[in-house]
């Protein structure tokens, strides 16, 4: 396999509260992997954040089809999730945290990442959940002052939001894959995680 360690990037700076809310969502990813030296790949890692609290007690790398670097640089694979490129059957686990909004193709998506997992194999993927109006204006209000009035912050919450995935649509899109165990968690109160393990 080859990997490509990140020499470029554009630099990525998140506010105090941002770095802190991703670094417990990655925490709880963690908690819920729940295993030492493990192969791991966090798909659409943005920058290093994830990256480095997890390789603590595992091998990590990354995958972005535009990565950023926030500290020291990491081991990222520039590439598409809708075609990973890397050999079936090679990680313990992926995680994926705020990336499925950007993914045209969620089913081809979905198949890849399961493709590269081990029988076995577990993943997390985690976006914000579905609201209704007076409820999202709440959020976008939390986001500006989480992120300190950025306006490519705001736009991309705005985003997030608007493309929400419904239950509905989950559970449509994961009885696609009849080799997956999947359900349904609350994550941090506004999050879902699609928890699923690969079978076979
Ligand atoms: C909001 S950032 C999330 C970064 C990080 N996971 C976090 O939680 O802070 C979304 C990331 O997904 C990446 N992304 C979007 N579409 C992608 C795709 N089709 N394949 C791989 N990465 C993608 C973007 O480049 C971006 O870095």
């Amino acid at each position: 396999m080859k990997y490509v360690k990140l020499k470029t990037g554009q630099h990525y700076s998140s506010s105090f509260l941002e770095t802190l809310l991703i670094k417990q969502s990655y925490k709880l990813i963690i908690k819920r992997i729940d295993g030492k030296n493990l192969s791991i790949i966090d798909v659409g890692c943005g920058s290093d954040i994830g990256i480095k609290l997890m390789e603590k007690n595992n091998r990590v790398i990354g995958l972005d089809i535009k990565p950023y670097f926030q500290g020291k640089r990491f081991e990222c694979i520039i590439g598409n999730v809708h075609a990973i490129p890397l050999k079936d059957n090679t990680f313990d686990a992926v995680t994926s945290r705020s990336s499925v909004n950007y993914w045209n193709n969620k089913n081809k998506s979905i198949s890849e990442i399961i493709r590269i997992l081990k029988p076995g194999g577990k993943f997390f993927i985690i976006s914000i959940k579905h609201y209704k109006r007076p409820m999202r204006y709440l959020l976008l209000l939390l986001n500006y002052i989480i992120c300190t009035g950025k306006k490519e912050k705001i736009e991309e919450t705005k985003y997030f939001l608007e493309t929400a995935l419904q239950k509905e649509e989950i559970k449509k899109l994961m009885s696609k894959f009849p080799n997956v165990k999947y359900r349904i968690t609350n994550h941090l109160l506004i999050y879902f995680c699609i928890e699923g393990k690969k079978l076979f």
